[in-house]
Parts: structure tokens; C-alpha cells; sequence
């Protein structure tokens, strides 16, 4: 790679080859990429971020990912930090919001639901790494789907719970919380190991438009999330718990936390499925590690595996073995509207994070 490449070289590049791989033409996903980087796109990579982002471990704002599901090719998707001219907490946000209202009317945006939370993310000096990210999501011959992610510890992680609270409460979705809270959150652990981390509401305006509650479990186990998990009908914590000892390890996930969610769609008041988010990359040596047991779990759920690899050349043209962090997290989604596996994906495009591996090198 020459030394002058641009933020969206990186990101872009392998986004085209994404599209590539599940079948869709690049030109309206690396357009919409594009204009959430705004002129920091053409800022050379190697001068580093401008603005430290959360979303991917190097701090480049922008993450992939390939959702697997029965019927289709798989959804491609991005998760992204729109940023401002300056960029900041406060200023990113607003960024978003623009990058939403231009493309409103073209796309069938709808803030239906955001219009009735957003003053409770207001904050005057906003707390954690984040206010609100977007994320895209494209599926073959159809318009992409806009969906926000907001920081419930936006005021500090003691109010997340309050700040949650009212937010299901004007969206209809309050009735089960307690629920939630009661079988996710270990014993007094709430704001502490158990944390508020996304409230997601998707963009349209259709009766299957949901919305979802993530916590984040730090030091867990599998059966903490297998027990979150339980109080939604038809999931089988039994898969839940499997699913997280097959992609990290068995034992207490010691590094970055396991993470949940609840999914709500329509007007139904009660969690209709459930997804757990494995932060691979914290519990393999390398992404050749991560890559075996990746493909051991779309076999299992009965996914081409080819494609995955194809996916991942797309992505990055390094040995899997120089580095880790290529693919961040795997999820299990159970229930409506599509259960899957999701695979992410990280196009490094600021830096690699060396194996904790040391493979005999053969001369
Ligand atoms: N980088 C952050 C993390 O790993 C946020 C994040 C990005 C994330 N993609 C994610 C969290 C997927 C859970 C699942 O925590």
C-alpha cells in the first residue's frame, strides 16, 4: 500500500469490494460513506485520525458488516461516525443529523421515533465516547435502511437507566423493562459491569421497524447472557450460550464484555428476539484463529462459507496470521425479522493490531 492513500481510499476501496462479493453495485454505498466522512475523507490515512472514533479499534469511524439470513444474499451493512468539520461529540451528532435530512426525502427517512427520544441524548458536555452513530444496511434491488444508535450513558452511567426508562416509555416499550433489567443485569451491577449501552431505533416508517436495547456484560459468562436472553419467547438460551463459547471461550470473558440485545418491532411490548455480539478479536491469538471458528459458525447455522472468504480477501489483502482485529465481533440473531449470523468486519484503514500469537515462521 503506498503511503498516500486517503481515509476514504481505505474505507471505500473495500466497501466497492464488499459490494462486489454479495452482488450489489458499490456507487450508492461508497457515495453515502463518503459524504458521512465529509473532507476528512481525502485526508491522507497515514496522518492518522482526526477524530478518535469508537467505532473500530484503529479509530477509523466506519465498520462493516455481513448479516447472514435464510432467505437471501447476505445484508451488507456499515456502521459509522458521521464527522463534522470539527469534530466532536456534540458536532458529530449534528453531522449525523444533516447527513440524514438531506438524504430524507430520496430515501424514506423517517424520525417518527427519534423525534419523540431525542431531547433525552441532549447534553451539554456529553459523557462516553459517542452521542449517536449511524448504521446502513443494503440488501440487493431495495433502498438502504437507515437505522441510529444512541449513548444511553450520555449523562453519566448512573442515569442510563432513567434515560432508558422514559425513552420506552414515550416509544410504548416500557412494560417489560423491569423484566430486562432483572434478568441481564447481575446484582447490583447496573451502570457498573452491566452497562446501558445502545438504544437503536430504525429509520422507516413500517410497522416492522424496531427497536433495540444492547448491554454490554463485562466479566460474564456465557450463561449471563444465556439467562438475559431467556425471557424472550421462542429464543433457546441453551444456542445463546453455545454460540459465545464456540466464538470466544469457555470461561469469563475477561476482556472486552460480551454484549446483548433486545429487539422490539411494531407496537408489540415485550422483546421479540434477542441477538449476543461476541467480541471475537479479544479471544483468538490472530485473525487466522478467528477466521476457523468464524466459518465453523456460519457452517453450523447452514451459511456459505465461501463467500465469507471471498469477503474477507475484499477486505484485506495481509496474511490473517500478521494481525488481529480483522473481523471484531460475531452475532447471533434470534427471532423476527431475520434470524442469522452477523460477521464484522474492519478495513484497518489507520493500523494493524499485532497477533498475540507467535507462529514458527518456516524458512
Ligand atoms: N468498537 C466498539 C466496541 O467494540 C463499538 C462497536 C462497534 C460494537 N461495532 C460493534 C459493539 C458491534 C458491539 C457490537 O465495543
Amino acid at each position: 500500500m503506498t503511503q498516500d492513500h486517503s481515509l476514504i481510499d481505505r474505507l471505500g476501496g473495500p466497501l466497492a469490494g464488499l459490494c462486489e462479493v454479495v452482488g450489489m453495485p458499490p456507487e450508492q454505498p461508497v457515495e453515502l460513506l463518503t459524504g458521512l466522512l465529509g473532507p476528512h475523507g481525502a485526508r491522507p490515512a497515514n496522518a492518522g485520525p482526526v477524530w478518535p472514533s469508537d467505532i473500530a479499534d484503529d479509530h477509523s469511524p466506519a465498520e462493516f458488516s455481513l448479516a447472514y439470513n435464510d432467505n437471501e444474499p447476505p445484508a451488507l451493512r456499515i456502521l459509522a461516525e458521521a464527522l463534522a468539520l470539527t469534530p466532536s461529540l456534540r458536532s458529530n451528532m449534528d453531522a449525523a443529523e444533516s447527513f440524514l435530512q438531506a438524504h430524507a426525502d430520496r430515501l424514506g427517512i423517517s424520525f417518527r421515533h427519534l423525534d419523540r427520544i431525542r431531547d433525552l441524548f441532549a447534553a451539554e458536555q456529553p459523557h462516553g465516547p459517542f452521542v449517536l452513530w449511524l448504521s446502513l444496511v443494503f440488501r440487493s434491488d431495495r433502498r438502504p435502511e437507515f437505522k441510529v444508535y444512541l449513548n444511553p450513558e450520555v449523562h453519566g452511567a448512573d442515569n442510563s437507566s432513567e434515560v432508558v426508562a422514559e425513552a420506552l416509555h414515550r416509544l410504548g416499550l416500557g412494560e417489560t423493562y423491569q423484566k430486562m433489567l432483572d434478568h441481564a443485569v447481575r446484582p447490583g451491577e447496573l451502570g457498573k459491569r452491566d452497562r446501558l449501552t445502545f438504544l437503536a431505533l430504525d429509520l422507516y416508517d413500517e410497522p416492522q421497524a424496531r427497536v433495540k436495547l444492547y448491554l454490554s456484560h463485562h466479566e460474564a459468562r456465557a450463561r449471563d447472557v444465556a439467562r438475559a436472553s431467556s425471557i424472550v419467547d421462542g429464543v433457546d438460551a441453551d444456542e445463546v450460550a453455545a454460540f459465545c463459547s464456540a466464538a470466544g471461550f469457555r470461561g469469563r470473558f475477561d476482556r472486552r464484555p460480551l454484549v446483548g440485545s433486545y429487539t422490539f418491532t411494531g407496537d408489540a411490548d415485550r422483546p421479540v428476539g434477542y441477538s449476543v455480539y461476541v467480541p471475537i478479536r479479544d479471544y483468538v491469538g490472530d485473525d487466522l484463529e478467528a477466521r476457523f471458528r468464524v466459518q465453523a459458525l456460519l457452517a453450523w447455522h447452514g451459511f456459505d462459507t465461501t463467500l465469507f472468504d471471498r469477503a474477507l480477501g475484499a477486505i484485506s489483502t495481509r496474511p490473517l496470521a500478521d494481525g488481529v482485529g480483522l473481523i471484531p465481533h460475531v452475532s447471533l440473531r434470534l427471532g423476527p425479522p431475520r434470524p442469522g449470523v452477523t460477521v464484522y468486519l474492519s478495513a484497518e484503514a489507520y493500523g494493524v493490531i499485532p497477533p498475540r500469537t507467535v507462529r514458527a515462521k518456516v524458512a
